[in-house]
């Protein structure tokens, strides 16, 4: 149980290079891009594959596309090869309008066949040596929890993983994740299972191990302005505690995610971008409406410089 796999999971909007680098810093050990349109990466666009590129420090690394036309979507993995993924993970669980109203993402457990087609299909388009893994829901809605049938069906078309964030599409985020269904998914399944959902601390992440046995655990929206949430769990699964982050920690961490952030985009970009990753760090705490309402008011990156050190350290 020490050495447990931990994932970032993809947060399309968050999970750019700079918040991998930065939870890399803080010791995860997968990294998943944002998700990317299949159609768009066989169109070659210049926006999709900026989300695809990542840097060599990011290993391992895998990138998720989604899609749901099967010859498109092996189109598009075999158009990954050249920037040499660790891994190819197909999303079959957003929940987004626009996703699913074509036919991708959660839309795809409505149509199991569709959904191992698919995977047949860029299990054909890619090598042995990139394992191709597939993350889904527990179902649609309460009345169709297919996971256990949808999960066995996608070992059987070839996936090599699977990852079940355990809430229904309709759930879309409310309500609590339903980690029974990891467990019995994970005793019915020959091929590793990552657990997702609601992981938020380090004594969620051990309670998910007990309770699901899963394989390795995936981590979303828990991470978000707290990066060191993966070493905390770390250190609590190997010695039974964890050292509780100070506040000059939260200020550095914060101040690199910025650095970071310069190194991949504009000025203007990150400004812009960086305002809701940063408001994230003060969430809970004490004066964050005051820096919130600064943050969305700076203009620079100097100025989201202060406002953050004026808030950590007064
Ligand atoms: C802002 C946001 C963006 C997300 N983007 C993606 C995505 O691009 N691909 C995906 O498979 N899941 C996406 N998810 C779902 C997460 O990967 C994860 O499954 C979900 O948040 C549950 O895990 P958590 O409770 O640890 O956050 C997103 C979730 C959030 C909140």
């Amino acid at each position: 149980m020490t050495n447990i796999p931990l994932y970032l999971a993809p947060l399309a909007g968050y999970s750019d290079q700079a918040f991998r680098r930065l939870c890399k810093d803080w010791k995860v050990d997968y990294l998943v891009s944002e998700m990317v349109s299949a159609d768009g990466l066989i169109r070659d666009q210049d926006k999709t594959l900026t989300y695809v590129t990542f840097s060599e420090e990011e290993r391992p690394y895998s990138v998720q596309i989604f899609g749901s036309d099967p010859l498109v979507m092996a189109k598009a993995a075999a158009a990954l090869l050249p920037f040499r993924p660790d891994f190819i993970d197909i999303n079959m669980g957003c929940p987004v309008r626009k996703v699913v109203k074509r036919g991708a993402g959660s839309a795809l457990m409505k149509d199991p066949a569709l959904a191992a087609k698919i995977v047949r299909q860029v299990k054909s388009a890619i090598p042995d040596s990139v394992p191709l893994s597939v993350k889904f829901r527990s179902g649609w809605d309460l009345n169709s929890l297919n996971y256990l049938d949808f999960g066995l069906r996608m070992q059987d078309a070839g996936a090599d993983l699977l990852c079940l964030h355990a809430r229904t599409s309709s759930q879309v985020f409310s309500g609590l994740s339903n980690w029974e269904h990891i467990q019995i998914l994970k005793q019915a399944l020959s091929i590793p299972l990552i657990g997702n959902g609601d992981i938020d601390s380090p004594e969620t992440a051990a309670k998910m191990l007990k309770d699901t046995s899963c394989d390795a655990i995936m981590i979303g929206r828990g991470a978000l302005g707290r990066p060191w949430l993966f070493t905390q769990i770390k250190q609590f699964l190997k010695e039974g505690y964890y050292q509780p982050i100070t506040k000059d920690q939260i200020l550095s961490t914060a101040l690199t995610h910025l650095d970071y952030a310069l190194l991949y985009k504009e000025e203007y970009v990150v400004v812009r971008e960086m305002r809701s990753q940063l408001c994230h760090y003060a969430k809970g705490m004490p004066g964050s409406k005051e820096l919130r309402e600064k943050i969305n008011h700076s203009s620079s990156v100097d100025e989201l410089r202060q406002h953050l050190r004026h808030w950590l350290l007064h």
